[in-house]
């Protein structure tokens, strides 16, 4: 890939204090994990998003809610954090405020070294329950097909994920509001740009007047209010955009 970092990228994350980088299921991609929308092999390819991730879902079908989320969570086991989330843990060091707002679940940006990461749509590793959102560790296993219940009040368990017509996190968002109103500079990195309220946050960051730049191999529902965009896989742009930013050395090592 023949992709150069334009100038005045450089210029701005050069002069920027603070950055804030929003992530998607793109950055995660090159680590095994699939994206959600790709028509093949997308998360959603076999069932619709509403079929799996939704409370209405689950309450119908929990078994198939549980192995799905079963299934992925395997994944994500087996998954290692690529160039690109160790990229922007190094840019985690490198600016004097750099926060990192993501809407992946599977935890690989902590992986990589990444210290303050916002989880807008919670993390597919831990458990809660579905009446009280107890956090559960430990729980009896299950026949095949059924799914374990809380040890405390006895409902029934689900990932602590954020699903389809529920709210986010209060806290995540009211800190990823806060850093996209303040962003002199906002990365936006392997997302579709299609789901609310994280799609609006690079919005909200150009009305305040920070200078967006995009990550992705493909046009989103965002590139248009984009003042660049680097067209290429995460894994590749971001190292080059560190390079290009602090010199060639700053990655040696890591
Ligand atoms: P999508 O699957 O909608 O979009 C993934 C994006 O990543 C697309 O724009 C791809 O072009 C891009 N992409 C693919 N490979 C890439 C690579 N190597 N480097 C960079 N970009 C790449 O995933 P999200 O936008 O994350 O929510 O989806 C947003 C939310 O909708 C998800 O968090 C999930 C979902 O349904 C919930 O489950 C609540």
């Amino acid at each position: 890939m023949t992709l150069s970092i334009p100038q005045e990228v450089v210029r701005y994350l050069r002069e920027a204090d603070r950055v804030v980088a929003l992530t998607g299921a793109g950055i995660s991609a090159e680590s095994g994990v699939p994206t959600f929308r790709d028509a093949q092999t997308g998360l959603w390819a076999r069932y619709r998003p509403e079929e799996l991730a939704t409370p209405e879902a689950f309450a119908r079908h929990p078994e198939r809610v549980w192995a799905w989320y079963t299934w992925r969570r395997n994944l994500v086991r087996q998954a290692r954090p690529n160039a690109g989330h160790r990229a922007l843990a190094r840019m985690e060091r490198l600016l004097p405020s750099f926060t990192l707002v993501t809407q992946n679940v599977d935890g690989l940006h902590q992986a990589a070294g990444s210290q303050r990461v916002i989880e807008l749509h919670g993390n597919l590793m831990r458990t809660v329950c579905a009446a009280q959102r107890h956090e559960v560790s430990r729980w009896e296993p299950t026949p095949e097909g059924q799914v374990p219940r809380c040890p405390r009040c006895g409902s029934l368990l689900r990932p602590d994920v954020v699903w389809f017509g529920e709210p986010l996190p209060a806290a995540a968002l009211q800190a990823a509001v806060e850093a996209a109103r303040q962003a002199q500079v906002m990365l936006v990195v392997g997302t579709s740009g299609l789901v609310h309220p994280a799609a609006s946050l690079p919005l909200l960051a150009a009305e305040r007047g920070a200078y967006l730049v995009e990550v992705n191999p493909q046009e989103t529902a965002l590139s248009g209010v984009m003042d660049a965009v680097l067209r290429g896989p995460a894994g590749t742009v971001l190292p080059r955009l560190v390079e290009a930013v602090w010199g060639a050395g700053v990655l040696k090592g890591w």
